[in-house]
């Protein structure tokens, strides 16, 4: 268990990169198992989870390697494994996109049933009706997941959601395919069309990604490539809010911001200034935070990742913002620990009633998954005093890419305790 001790009331200022896209390398790495060859992947975040996707392709014989800075490369030639280790995928829910690239490649499956996770219960049944779709057996033994096909084939699967994971599934199962496979009520997510290019580049022939029909003609294999991730839109997100929630003043470079519509336009709305110029955002704050109502959506919507983060930012506005809940079940339990720290958040139901004070306080907190996290930090940032946030370690190593280091160049006081007993005393942290 890590801990993080934030201090404060500072405003950020100067200049901050973003990393490589997490959400978009996990599915790229499972990808490679379709490769032939040496692939050369690059921006990809150095964070725990990429290291135990790393580690699920190793385990299936695949040679992965990771070379300073954000460079994985994969060599693919002989005869891979099937089985994905049980500590492995429980580790990470995303180990289980291995099933559509595995199944497609070998003919065979067997991965551990990912368990519930602290954001809702995140069932994996439109991948499996999907794969099935396809005309894969898929049954369950003993927790495990087990795929049969000798050869897939193309078919229309309408998505009952636009599930990011299951369209992720189901294009790289079709990929090699026998015939046409159509994929309605698909995801549009900028990370679905990042698979997607990475796939055509290996050889894959894929039309449609970012909309919400997408066509993949099956080819008899696929190659290799060299290939760079996009930038990550939630770290991005995330630091367009920090800066906004200290009323700083600050340059985020190497974004996409067509991938942060929904957020540019709802940050404007609460009053953020927001200067776009090529791969840049500008961020200052002229006036006050004014209340917003806010609905998560999938892609184009406001995104449910960004969703913890400006509820911290809409506890300092000048009214009552109403923020909806509509991807995942469960994802208000930053609320708590905000109130903590003296927000004022009312819930009911899948909403969060969010009425502005004029001041956080800081306390101790515990981050309950990888975004609350973000956001208690941000909550942290902009209180009055110290701010503990505990459990910090989803934070730090699963999910943004040397975040409180980036923080502190911005002038953020922020630093990991080693020690419990340093908390509580008049320490100097700058
Ligand atoms: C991905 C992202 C995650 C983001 C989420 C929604 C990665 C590695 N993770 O997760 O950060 O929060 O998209 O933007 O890319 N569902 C089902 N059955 C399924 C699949 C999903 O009911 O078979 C439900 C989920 O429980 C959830 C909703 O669909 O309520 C959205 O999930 P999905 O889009 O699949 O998210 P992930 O791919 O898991």
């Amino acid at each position: 268990m890590r801990r993080i001790l934030v201090k404060g009331g500072k405003k950020l200022q100067g200049e901050v990169s973003v990393s490589g896209s997490k959400n978009a390398a996990l599915p790229i790495l499972a990808a490679t198992i379709l490769t032939h060859g040496k692939s050369t992947i690059t921006r990809i975040p150095d964070l725990l989870d990429i290291r135990t996707m790393i580690r699920v392709l190793r385990s299936l014989g695949i040679r992965a390697e990771y070379a300073f800075p954000n460079t994985v490369h994969t060599w693919v030639n002989g005869g891979l494994k099937h089985i994905a280790p049980y500590e492995l995928v429980t580790k990470m829910r995303a180990s289980f996109f291995i099933i559509g690239p595995l199944l497609a490649k070998t003919g065979h499956a067997r991965i551990p049933l990912p368990g519930g996770c602290a954001i809702g219960s995140r069932p994996v049944d439109i991948h499996l009706k999907g794969l099935q779709a396809l005309g894969a057996k898929i049954f369950m033994e003993h927790g495990f997941v087990i795929g049969e096909a000798k050869k897939l084939t193309g078919s229309r699967i309408y998505l009952d959601f636009p599930s990011v994971g299951a369209t992720e599934t189901i294009m790289m199962a079709a990929t090699l395919a026998h015939g046409e496979t159509v994929i309605e009520n698909a995801a549009r997510e900028p990370e679905i069309v990042d698979l997607a290019a990475f796939l055509n580049k290996i050889g894959a022939k894929i039309t449609g990604a970012g909309s919400e029909e997408i066509k993949i003609q099956g080819v008899s294999s696929l190659g290799c490539c060299e290939y760079d991730i996009i930038p990550d839109r939630i770290e991005a997100g995330t630091l367009l809010i920090a800066a906004a929630a200290t009323r700083g003043d600050v340059l985020i470079k190497d974004v996409n911001s067509l991938h942060l519509e929904a957020a540019i336009s709802k940050l404007r709305e609460a009053g953020v200034m927001l200067g776009i110029r090529g791969t840049s955002i500008k961020v200052n704050v002229p006036n006050g935070i004014k209340p917003v109502d806010i609905k998560t959506l999938p892609y184009p919507g406001y995104p449910t990742d960004l969703q913890p983060q400006i509820s911290a930012l809409l506890s300092l506005s000048s009214g009552t913002s109403v923020i909806t809940e509509t991807v995942f079940e469960n994802r208000f339990m930053h609320a708590h620990e905000m109130r903590r720290m003296g927000a004022n958040i009312k819930l009911e139901g899948q909403s969060a009633i969010i009425t502005g004070v004029n001041k956080l306080e800081g306390a101790p907190v515990k981050s309950r998954d990888l975004r609350a996290g973000a956001a208690l930090i941000i909550a942290g940032l902009a209180a009055e005093g110290e701010t503990l946030i505990e459990d910090i370690d989803q934070f730090i190593i699963r999910g943004y890419e040397g975040l409180d280091n980036k923080l502190r160049n911005l002038g953020a006081q922020i630093k990991e305790l080693k020690n419990i007993s340093e908390y509580g005393y008049d320490e100097d942290i700058s």
